[in-house]
């Protein structure tokens, strides 16, 4: 068993077990699952959750079906519908070929002094970064922790794609960035988190995190 695995087995407590069991997390390939037979799911959930700021159908495909992603999907085993997903792709990219300025700029410098490695533009570091666009559950199926094997999912399958950073914003207002900060503090992986800065989905806290590990 890779170190990887290692980890994601010990995080997999028995519910998390017993959840992808009724609840299986499969990678996204369009190869193998078709949008058009999954988009209703993933729609109505963006909308349930985003209202009039929920990402629109060509941008979520965009994601789905980009070869340098990882895009991860959670199913109702009793019924096939899809009541998660998590989607990321190449930081850069998601950045329209360039670190978001107000990231690197003096403002966030100047409330760093212990995370220097959070400074680095994404093209410095020492490794590649993926940036988390999106992580939606259908709101009947929120507060069941089907977030987590989402998530370690699609770290494990970054990781193994060769990322070494994972980049996200998180929802400070309603407690979401406070449960990311959480998790990643107490496994370790915490490098950088912003004070909350505004966006259309309301304030967000900006986090660097490392990816576990993977067996070369
Ligand atoms: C955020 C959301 C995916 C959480 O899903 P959930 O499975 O219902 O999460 P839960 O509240 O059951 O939390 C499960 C655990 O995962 C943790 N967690 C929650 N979101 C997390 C995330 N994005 N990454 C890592 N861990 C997370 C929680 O801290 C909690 O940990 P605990 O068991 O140690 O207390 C869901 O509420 C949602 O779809 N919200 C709207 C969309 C949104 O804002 N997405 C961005 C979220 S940052």
């Amino acid at each position: 068993m890779s170190e990887i695995d290692g980890r994601i087995a010990e995080a997999l407590t028995e519910e998390q077990e017993r959840l992808s069991h009724e609840f299986p997390i499969d990678v996204y390939d369009p190869a193998i699952t078709s949008w058009e037979s999954i988009k209703g799911d993933i729609l109505n959930a963006e909308r349930a959750q985003f209202g009039e700021n929920a990402a629109m159908e060509d941008e979520l495909r965009g994601f789905f079906h980009d070869p340098e992603g990882v895009t991860v999907i959670r199913k109702d085993a009793s019924t096939g519908k899809v009541v998660g997903f998590s989607t990321a792709g190449p930081a850069d990219k998601a950045y329209d070929g360039k670190f978001h300025p107000q990231r690197i700029s003096s403002q966030l410098a100047s409330e760093l002094s212990d995370s220097r490695e959070a400074l680095l533009p994404i093209q410095d570091r020492d490794g590649k970064t993926a940036y988390v666009h999106d992580t939606v559950l259908d709101p009947n199926f929120v507060g069941r922790k089907l977030v987590v094997g989402l998530v370690a999912t699609l770290e494990k399958e970054l990781a193994e794609k060769g990322y070494t950073y994972l980049d996200r914003d998180a929802a400070y207002d309603n407690g979401y960035a406070a449960n990311v900060s959480k998790t990643y503090t107490n496994n370790g992986r915490l490098i950088y988190q912003s004070q909350p800065h505004g966006s259309v989905w309301g304030r967000q806290v900006y986090f660097v995190i490392r990816l576990p590990q993977v067996d070369k």
